[in-house]
């Protein structure tokens, strides 16, 4: 196998072409070519590591070469040869990429130290190419690495989600449909609102658990049929800070505790556990509490019939800015939203 570094020397005069080439065949893979065009077909076949080109020559000038060169093959390194011994000849050539240049007539040292300065210098920047290819193969291997970490930690997220949905549903099945349902009409509801996609994401787990904290709440209260009294009610309305404390301690659940503390606020402030109003309910809140509302008076209970759809938007209209957000309650009003 032929491991030796390859130089092109193109020079349309032919002897200094043969000199430079009796001087580097020794070292070198060399090849020749009478002209840039020439010089730089063969370039486009087999690539090589030096070239050793004169300045001027007919046709196309070395400058030019040099260029087109240093565009198609960046690495290539290019060393010029002239005869017009100028400093403003040697800075173009070094301001366009050559590597160094050699005055005519030149020397048989000055050649060979020139061309393997060159190709030192080629082999730096093989070297360092690798590198940065090694470093950019270990940042993608961690890239997927964090992406499946990522995933693995949404699944145990999802997990967690369908463990507490589940347990609502152990305790108290009618809370369970109506917690996925609410979890439904409040996305229908905050995409006609054009709340961004990962609130929207929020927004529907918040929903499936909002109820969570009926986990708390005693069956007899929570499954009576009748009125409650006064000391259940005040019972009743402790299950948004218990379903808080039950999602406190689960770090990625963080983002369901405004809808699980809030979905009972009212718009007018009279409603619990804060007493909060208007814009200081957050929004995903608002949403999930006419979602509620909707959802229970859609649906029958042991205490009564569902109620028309008719019915329900009576309510809505009536209680619109007291109990409800009346943004919310326009949207399902205007039929843009689905309820069901
Ligand atoms: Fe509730």
């Amino acid at each position: 196998m032929n491991d030796k570094e390859t130089i092109i020397v193109i020079d349309d005069e032919l002897a200094p072409r043969e000199s430079i080439r009796m001087v580097l065949k020794d070292h070198y893979t060399v090849n020749t070519a009478s002209g840039a065009h020439e010089g730089m077909s063969m370039l486009e076949r087999d690539p090589v590591d030096l070239v050793v080109m004169d300045i001027k020559m007919p046709k196309m000038d070395g400058i030019t070469a040099l260029q087109e060169i240093k565009k198609n093959h960046p690495d290539t390194e290019v060393v010029l040869l002239t005869a017009y011994a100028s400093l403003e000849t040697a800075r173009d050539a070094i301001r366009f990429g050559a590597f160094d240049y050699l005055i005519k007539p030149f020397d048989k040292d000055d050649v060979l130290a020139v061309v393997k300065k060159g190709l030192e210098k080629r082999r730096t920047k093989k070297g360092l190419k690798l590198e940065r290819d090694i470093l950019l193969d270990r940042a993608s291997y961690l890239e997927d690495q964090v992406e499946a970490a990522r995933s693995k930690i949404l699944s145990c997220y999802e997990g967690t989600v369908s463990a507490l949905i589940l347990t609502i549903d152990a305790k108290d099945h009618y809370t369970y449909n109506h917690s996925n349902r609410v979890a439904k009409i409040s996305c229908a509801v905050a995409e006609s609102m054009g709340v961004p996609d990962k609130l929207i994401k929020e927004i529907d787990r918040a929903a499936s658990i909002h109820d969570i904290g009926k986990i708390g709440i005693e069956e007899n209260i929570l499954r009576k049929n009748g009125m409650l009294s006064a000391d259940e009610y005040i019972e009743i309305q402790k299950h948004p800070e218990i379903g808080v404390r039950i999602v406190k301690s689960i770090p990625f659940l963080e983002d369901a505790i405004p809808v699980i503390r809030h979905h009972h606020e009212r718009h007018d402030g009279r409603g619990y556990p804060e007493g909060i109003a208007g814009e200081q309910i957050p929004v995903s809140a608002r949403i999930v509490a006419v979602a509620d509302a909707v959802d229970a008076m859609m649906s029958d209970r042991p205490y009564r019939a569902a109620l028309s759809k008719e019915k329900v938007f009576d309510e809505l209209r009536d209680n619109a800015g007291t109990q409800f957000d009346p943004e919310i309650v326009n949207l399902l009003l205007s039929g843009k939203v689905s309820m069901e």
